[in-house]
C-alpha cells in the first residue's frame, strides 16, 4: 500500500511553560484538501511550523511519502514538494509581484530566468494579480498579498500547501475569489492544510476538518461532522470545562 502523502505521529511542542501543540496525529492524503480549526492560541500555526521544518518538535515525527523530514531544513523541505504561506505575508518588499514570483520559482525549482518569468506570469493570472504584476510588494494592499503569497507558495511546485488565514481580513466581495483560486489549485491535484477562521471558506473549500484547542486534537470529520460536536462548540462559545 502507498504510504500517505503526509504522515505526523506524536507531534508535540512546548515553548517554555507553554504546550502549544500536544500528541497530534493525523494523515494527509494525496491532493486531500484538511481544514484545521481552532480558537486563537489552538496551537495551528505552530503545527504548520513544525511541518515546514521552522520549529522542531519535542516529540513526535514528520513523514512525508513515508520519508522522515524532522530535522532538515526548511529549503529541503521545500525542495521535496511541502511549500507554505504565512498568515502575516512576507514578500520581499522591494521586489515587483512578478519578480517575488520569479524568486520563488528558481529558488524552490531551479528554474533559469525565462522558464520561471513564464511560469510566475501565470500563476499571476491564475491568482487574478496579472493587472499588478509590476508593482512593488510594499505597495500592494495587505489582501493582494495573501494572493501573492499563494502564488509564491504555487511557484515552488509543491504535493502539499500549508495555508496560514489565506481569508483572514478579505471582505464579503473578496471570500468566493479566494474560493475559486482554492478550487483551482484542488484541481492541479495539490493537497494542502488550510487553517481558516472564515467558516464559510472552511465548509466549502474541505474535505475534512481536524479541530484543535489548547494544543490537543479535539475532534476530526467531515465539516458537518465537526460543526455538530459538543466540543467544538464549547471551545468556540469559550465554555470552561
Ligand atoms: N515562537 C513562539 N515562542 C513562544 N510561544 C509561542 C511561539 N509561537 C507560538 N507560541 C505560543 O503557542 C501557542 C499556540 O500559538 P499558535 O500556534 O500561534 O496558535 P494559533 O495559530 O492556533 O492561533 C500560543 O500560546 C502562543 O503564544
Ligand atoms: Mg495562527
Amino acid at each position: 500500500m502507498q504510504p500517505p502523502l503526509l504522515s505526523v505521529a506524536g507531534m508535540s511542542k512546548h515553548f517554555g511553560g507553554v504546550a502549544a501543540v500536544r500528541d497530534i496525529s493525523f494523515n494527509v492524503q494525496a491532493g486531500e484538501v484538511l481544514g484545521l480549526m481552532g480558537p486563537n492560541g489552538a496551537g495551528k500555526s505552530t503545527l504548520l511550523n513544525l511541518i515546514s521544518g521552522e520549529h522542531k518538535p519535542d516529540s513526535g515525527t514528520v513523514n512525508l511519502k513515508g520519508h522522515g523530514i524532522i530535522g532538515l531544513s526548511t529549503h529541503r523541505i521545500c525542495h521535496l514538494g511541502i511549500a507554505r504561506t504565512y498568515q502575516i505575508p512576507q514578500p520581499f518588499v522591494n521586489l515587483t509581484a512578478l519578480q517575488n514570483i520569479v524568486v520563488a520559482a528558481e529558488y524552490g525549482r531551479g528554474l533559469g530566468k525565462d522558464a520561471a518569468e513564464s511560469e510566475a506570469l501565470q500563476l499571476l493570472d491564475m491568482v487574478d494579480l496579472s493587472e499588478q504584476k509590476d508593482v512593488l510588494a510594499r505597495d500592494l494592499a495587505a489582501i493582494t498579498l495573501k494572493r501573492l503569497e499563494l502564488a509564491r507558495a504555487l511557484a515552488t511546485s509543491p504535493t502539499l500547501l500549508l495555508l496560514d488565514e489565506v481569508a483572514a481580513g478579505l471582505t464579503e466581495e473578496e471570500i468566493p475569489r479566494v474560493l475559486e483560486i482554492l478550487q483551482r489549485v484542488r484541481e492541479m491535484g495539490i493537497a494542502y492544510i488550510l487553517v481558516e477562521h472564515v467558516m464559510r471558506v472552511m465548509t466549502k473549500a474541505v474535505d475534512r476538518i481536524i479541530v484543535m484547542d489548547k494544543g490537543a486534537k479535539i475532534a476530526e470529520g467531515s465539516p458537518s461532522e465537526v460543526m455538530e460536536n459538543r466540543k467544538v462548540i464549547e471551545a468556540y462559545l469559550g465554555k470552561s470545562t
